[in-house]
Parts: C-alpha cells; sequence; structure tokens
C-alpha cells in the first residue's frame, strides 16, 4: 500500500466548519480501496483530543515555532490520525479559525504555517517507522508544506488541493522571520502576493501538482472572475492542474440507513420527513414547496439574492426552510425575513437537523456566486430533493437541467440558473414549482435525482491516478 499524508486544518466527524472537513474525513476510506493508504494530520484542537484521546506519542518538538508540541498517534472511526498537540496554537474555545470577536485568530498565519511545517518534517521521516511517498495539502492553512519541504532542499512529491481560492492565508511582510519563510523566494514568482505573504500562493507555486474540486472550477480559476488575484499563477500552470469532483460518503449520507431522519428508499418516503421538518421549524402546510438551504451565511453563497427573491416564492405558494449562520448582516435579514409564516429560520450549527432538511425538504436552493465543488446539492439529490444552482463551479457539473431535452432523456435531475442575479433565480423558482403542481413529472424528476451517482468510486480512481502521476 502507498502512503500519503492528507494535510488539513478540519476533517469530519471530529472537526468541521464546511465541506473540506467532509472531503478530508471521506477521501481516506475512498482511497484505501484503490491501495492507497492516507493518514491525516489535524491540529488536536480540544474538541478533536475529546474525542480521540490522547493516543501514541510520534514526535515531540521542544520548540515548534516558538513553543513545545507533541505529535499523536491515534485512531477514530476508520481514521489513521496524526494529531499536532501545539496547546499554544490551537487548546482555544470556539470556532477553529475565529476569536470570541468573531474575527480570524491574528495568529492564524503562524497556527497553520506550524502545521505545514509538521508536515514537511513528516514527509522528511521523523516519525518512527513511517514515511510518505507523497503530501496531499488541502487550503492554504497546509499550503506552506510545499514551500518548506522546498526550502529545505527535499523532493517528497506533493499535490496542492484548492478548496476555496477565497482564502488565501495572508500575513504581513514582517512576519517572514516569524513564518519561517526566506527572503529570497518574497517576489512575485514565489510567495509574494501585492506585497504580502501568500500560504495558498506559496502551495501554488511549489507543490508538485495542483487539483481543485470540480472540472469547470478548475476552468473558471484562471479567469479574473473566479481566481481571485491568483488567475495567472494557476494560469502559469494549467498543465499542472486537475478537476476532480468531490463525492459524498454514503454511509454517513444514505436515506435507508441514516439516524436522524424516518428512514426511506424512494420518493414517497420523503412525506413523514416533511412533517418532522414542518415541525422542526413550526412551519404550517402549504401548496408549494418546501425549500430549504443548510450553508455558511456568506457573501460566496448568494443568499442575497435568495432574500430578494423570496417574494416570488411566497407567490408561489412555496417556503422556506434555512439553517444557516455567519455574516451577522445576513443573520439578521433572515431573522427579519422569517416573520413571514412561510419562512423559517434557525441561526446556529446543527449536523442533525441538516440531514432532516435534506430528506424532508422538497428541494435545496444554492445560489452561489462561486461553487468549488458544493456538498449540499449532492445530498440532495441523495434524498430525493430537487436542487435549484446556480450554474457555476462544481453546481454546474452535478445538476443537469430539467430543460424540456433533459427531461424528455430522462436525465434531469434538477434546476440551474445563470446568471447569478435574485432575477435568474426567481425564474428557477417559478419553474420549480411549475414542476411541483405537476405530481406525475415531479415524482420522475425526484426518482432520478436518487439514482445520480454521488460516492467517492470515479473521483477515487482519479484520484489514484493523479497520486501515480505525481509519485512516478
Ligand atoms: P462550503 O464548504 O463552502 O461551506 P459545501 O457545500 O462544500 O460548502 O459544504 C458545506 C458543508 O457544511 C455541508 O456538509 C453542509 O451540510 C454543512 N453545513 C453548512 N452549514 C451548516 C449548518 N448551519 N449546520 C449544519 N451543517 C452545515
Ligand atoms: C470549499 C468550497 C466548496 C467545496 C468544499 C469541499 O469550502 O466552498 O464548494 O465543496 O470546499 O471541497
Amino acid at each position: 500500500m502507498r502512503q500519503v499524508l492528507s494535510v488539513t486544518s478540519e476533517c469530519a466527524p471530529l472537526v468541521k466548519t464546511g465541506g473540506l472537513a467532509d472531503v478530508a474525513g471521506a477521501l481516506p476510506g475512498a482511497m484505501e480501496g484503490e491501495g492507497w493508504h492516507l493518514r491525516t494530520l489535524l491540529p488536536a484542537y480540544p474538541a478533536v483530543l475529546e474525542k480521540t484521546g490522547k493516543g501514541k506519542i510520534a514526535h515531540k518538538w521542544n520548540d515548534l515555532f516558538g513553543h513545545p508540541a507533541t505529535l499523536r498517534k491515534v485512531a477514530y472511526n476508520g481514521l489513521d490520525l496524526l494529531l499536532l498537540d501545539a496547546p499554544h496554537f490551537y487548546n482555544r474555545p470556539g470556532n477553529i479559525y475565529l476569536g470570541p470577536d468573531g474575527k480570524d485568530w491574528p495568529d492564524n498565519p503562524e497556527r497553520f504555517a506550524a502545521l505545514s511545517w509538521a508536515a514537511a518534517e513528516i514527509a522528511t521521516g521523523i516519525v518512527p517507522d513511517w514515511r510518505p511517498d507523497l503530501l496531499h495539502c488541502h487550503d492554504w492553512q497546509a499550503a506552506l508544506a510545499p514551500q518548506y519541504l522546498r526550502q529545505a532542499g527535499q523532493n517528497c512529491p506533493s499535490l496542492m488541493t484548492i478548496h476555496n481560492i477565497a482564502f488565501h492565508g495572508l500575513a504581513p511582510a514582517e512576519r517572514l522571520g516569524a513564518l519561517k519563510l526566506p527572503s529570497e523566494h518574497f517576489t512575485s514568482e514565489g510567495f509574494e502576493f501585492w506585497s504580502y505573504i501568500s500560504a495558498l500562493k506559496a502551495g501554488l507555486v511549489s507543490a508538485t501538482a495542483l487539483s481543485t474540486v470540480s472540472p469547470t472550477y478548475a476552468e473558471e480559476l484562471t479567469s479574473p472572475e473566479f481566481g481571485m488575484g491568483l488567475e495567472g499563477v494557476i494560469a502559469s500552470r494549467k498543465g499542472d492542474l486537475s478537476g476532480i469532483l468531490n463525492g459524498i460518503d454514503l454511509t454517513v449520507w444514505s436515506p435507508k440507513t441514516d439516524p436522524n431522519i424516518a428512514p426511506f428508499t424512494g420518493p414517497g418516503g420523503k412525506a413523514r420527513n416533511k412533517k418532522k421538518l414542518r415541525q422542526a421549524f413550526g412551519l404550517p402546510e402549504a401548496d408549494g414547496p418546501l425549500t430549504v438551504v443548510v450553508s455558511r451565511l456568506t457573501e460566496q453563497k448568494g443568499l442575497d439574492l435568495l432574500l430578494a427573491a423570496l417574494p416570488t416564492l411566497l407567490a408561489e405558494g412555496g417556503q422556506l426552510a434555512l439553517l444557516g449562520s455567519g455574516d451577522p448582516g445576513l443573520e439578521y435579514a433572515f431573522r427579519q425575513a422569517s416573520e413571514a409564516p412561510d419562512i423559517a429560520v434557525k441561526i446556529g450549527y446543527d449536523e442533525p437537523l441538516s440531514h432532516l432538511m435534506f430528506a424532508g425538504g422538497d428541494a435545496v436552493l444554492v445560489p452561489s456566486r462561486f461553487e468549488p465543488c458544493g456538498l449540499t446539492q449532492l445530498y440532495a439529490l441523495r434524498y430525493g430533493a430537487i436542487p435549484v444552482v446556480a450554474r457555476t463551479g462544481g453546481l454546474a457539473d452535478t445538476v443537469i437541467d430539467a430543460n424540456n431535452a433533459a427531461i424528455r432523456a430522462g436525465v434531469a435531475t434538477g434546476i440551474t440558473f445563470s446568471p447569478t442575479t435574485a432575477e435568474a433565480l426567481e425564474t428557477a423558482i417559478r419553474r420549480l414549482c411549475g414542476f411541483y403542481r405537476a405530481p406525475d413529472l415531479w415524482t420522475k424528476l425526484q426518482k432520478r435525482t436518487m439514482q445520480h451517482p454521488v460516492g467517492w468510486d470515479a473521483s477515487a480512481r482519479e484520484y489514484a491516478a493523479l497520486y501515480s502521476r505525481i509519485t512516478g
């Protein structure tokens, strides 16, 4: 079995703020069948240690970025983990990235530089009897690892996966020394970005290969509209960039066995879950579809457009149940909107409830301005909720619009719209409600969505081919 060190700042079911955790948590299981064993390097946040226990000590640092640290080897829920226990950096309450003021911890660059440094050292063989053939780095939090390898003259192959290019991991130039970065690479060809240090750029220029989480996003990333200033760097490495779709863990997301819902096998079984969902949100019965949103509330997700489109949804007899948290302005606006009897909002994070929402919802709305892959439309497909998505990134790659031709061919799985505007979303909502009023068509669509393959099989094979190519 060939060995990979997967480096990530979050990993389900231990610690999660978004889709990265789902992917980091599911990929190891998916790759095992392809002949690749993934060991996951993750910070030992308090919530993680609480679940895993302290495990065996694999290495100790007296001084990792100025503080002592311990590497702990543990197994949890099928995951083979190395936990970086650096209390000075990770022993903090609450959100893993944000302080109590809701802002990024000021030392986030150092916190995740330490993770990347540990990864690079593990690649050079500091863990007894183990050395990875490949370093798989996820997002900016792991992106300094290939740079650290490079400056140490080490050549362990590396794959840098972009889950979201909106987060660069920027630090002011004065922190070069603190981050153990050499000034000779602080150039436009290196990790300098508008006179800041960019951790993500360091990974993009120094990793052996790059990937992102859908083919369409891989294309989009080379354009100024989506590249967030890094489009030039990515375009210069186009030949090294792959787009591989995320899958979902079919053992966790199974309508037949999910302990959070009333289990079901076909569209008919959704009714009981819909009832439970309406109860959970205090929603009345309605003539139109019950639409749901499970999301971080950020600019990316385009939910301000949904606010603008709500009158259309209500006029069509539809309802909305939203679960999310994030931007205080959006939280406030949705709370206000929920004064309408057919709109219900829960601000917070609730994993079990999210399952019931996909199981009980008639449709899932995802009006993202950009979406590297997106997972909620995949859960929607699996649970027979019709995805209504902006035609961008991974959303475009996973949902087949129910136009006449696709309906006739029996391949339609949802509704896509473009551009990402309130008007286009309103049109999509009207189409959805039209379909809902035609029960035969609706059931046919639901059946089709539930058959759409959303597991890891095809993508695991693509990762295996990529891993093999990179390691030679
Ligand atoms: P992103 O990673 O950009 O947030 P994804 O669609 O890839 O978007 O993944 C989001 C993940 O987080 C999904 O598993 C989704 O169900 C989950 N999620 C988002 N917000 C919440 C919430 N408030 N409660 C429970 N789960 C949530
Ligand atoms: C990011 C993206 C999301 C993707 C997830 C997992 O958070 O915003 O589209 O599904 O990473 O790759």
